[in-house]
């Protein structure tokens, strides 16, 4: 095969090319001969990727040479099984974020895949589970660098009674690249390291700046993925109509209409997207500015576009079910946990503590039974807002302080990542269905890895 051209020398990088057409998540296609089974196999590997389209090559961690990830796309019910490599220099998991997975099969940093080890994933998914999941790694220490090189990919569970399937769909996944001056993805700084890492770009399925194509009066379901390290995206379609439909795990019980969308890392949201293109208002998909208390990096100061819409004719708009799902309130809890978040600016060792402690791997920070209904208070006893992820299960948020005052949460849902802003509280129930250590922690990787998580053992 031909080497590689030289890179074009000197000068600096001109910006990464934008406005191309929305590129499809690539699917991970499945080799299972039988129905209800779903076999393939995955590899992390390096990859270089052209990202200019010229001589200059990007070193990136993939999974199977695509970034982001292949698409997962599965049946309620399936049984799954993935053969996986490790083809990086240093160990890794593959960690099945939000799914209802057994603990040993869910990638936990207690069992890493080594460097050129291979290893089985194998679990059943439960009727009822269908919603917008992710794979990530989840190695001790290493889990915001292996994510942020571009290891991460997106899961679809689907069910044969979901009452949107006759809507287009459109996959939108959101990272963030950081380029050093070489082109090459950047180191975290200091700045990252304790803010939660930001780079230049904010890139939907690996382009930066798409164009997605609607139609004027076209329905469309939307699924998103914020697999950034850090940003809390708040974003807004202002010519359109957008129903929230769906949080992390499945459908609402109704579409809620909203202005803007707040996904925090690690969340996923369905949106009913109607095309309403209107003079004088701007058409595309805007990033608005949020304030997460960052001290180091600069806030957002203004609406950024992030992806363009095309209009692209006219088509009859569809009707929608007013009823989507039934989802039951999860009752009066039978235990109840205080969790703090904290930061400790003068230990850079032990900077972020769950109940003031740094995560340990050999500890296990208490125990719960499975089957029962907990409720924990998270409080963000923080400068920052600090988003919350459990493993294992899906929580419904009962209520959260605005401003110090309780208020009761607006209508359910079922999600695995909340953000719990600087200094406000949050209330939210669960149940674990199956035994074993489960971690939950900050989805700000970078906090993750410093030690902002712990583990709970569920008997
Ligand atoms: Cu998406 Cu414990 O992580
Ligand atoms: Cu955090």
């Amino acid at each position: 095969s031909m080497p590689p051209p030289a890179a074009p020398q000197g000068g600096p990088l001109p910006p990464l090319p934008a406005g191309e057409h929305l590129p499809p998540l690539p699917l991970l296609s499945n080799q299972a001969q039988a129905s209800g089974r779903f076999s393939a196999s995955l590899e992390a590997a390096p990859l270089q990727a052209a990202l200019w389209g010229d001589g200059r090559q990007t070193t990136f961690w993939a999974y199977n040479g695509s970034l982001p990830g292949p698409l997962i796309e599965l049946w309620e019910g399936d049984q799954l099984e993935i053969a996986f490599r490790n083809g990086l220099a240093q160990p890794t998991t593959i960690h099945w974020h939000g799914m209802p997975v057994p603990p040993e099969q869910d990638g936990n940093p207690h069992e890493p895949v080594l460097p050129g080890a291979q290893r089985q994933y194998r679990f059943s998914l439960p009727a009822g589970c269908a919603g917008t999941y992710w794979y990530h790694p989840h190695p001790h220490g290493h889990t915001a660098e292996q994510a942020f090189r571009g290891l991460a990919g997106a899961v679809i569970v689907r069910s044969k009674n979901d009452p949107l399937r006759h809507l287009p769909e459109q996959h939108l996944l959101f990272s963030d690249l950081k380029l050093d001056d070489d082109g090459q993805v950047a180191a975290n700084s200091m700045a990252d390291l304790h803010d939660g890492r930001e780079g230049q770009y904010l890139l939907i399925n690996g382009a930066w700046q798409p164009m997605i194509p609607l139609a004027q009066g076209e329905r469309q379901r939307w699924r998103l993925w914020n697999a950034s390290s850090s940003r809390i995206l708040k974003l807004a379609l202002p010519a359109h109509e957008v129903l929230l439909v769906g949080s992390d795990g499945g459908l609402l019980a109704e579409g809620q209409a909203i202005d803007s969308l707040l996904l925090p890392p690690g969340g996923r949201a369905e949106l009913v997207v109607t095309g309403r293109f209107r003079d004088g208002v701007p058409a595309g998909l805007i990033s608005q500015p949020y304030r997460r208390g960052k001290m180091m990096h600069a806030e957002q100061q203004q609406d950024e576009v992030v992806a363009g819409i095309m209009r692209h004719g006219m088509k009859p708009t569809q009707a929608l079910p007013v009823s989507l799902r039934s989802i039951a309130p999860l009752g009066a809890p039978g235990f109840r946990r205080r969790i703090v978040l904290s930061e400790n600016m003068a230990d850079p060792k032990a900077m972020f503590l769950i109940n003031g402690r740094s995560y340990d791997m050999d500890r296990i920070d208490g125990s719960g039974k499975v089957g029962r209904i907990e409720e924990w208070e998270v409080q963000g006893n923080a400068h920052m807002d600090h988003p919350f992820h459990l493993h294992g299960t899906q929580f419904q948020v009962v209520a959260r302080t605005v401003d110090g005052m309780w208020e009761d949460e607006p209508f359910l849902a079922w999600r695995d990542v909340v953000n719990v802003a600087a200094n406000e509280s949050v209330r939210l129930r669960f149940v674990q269905s199956l035994p074993g250590l489960r971690m939950f922690h900050c989805h700000i990787l970078e906090h993750e890895d410093q030690g902002m998580m712990a583990q709970i053992d569920f008997l």
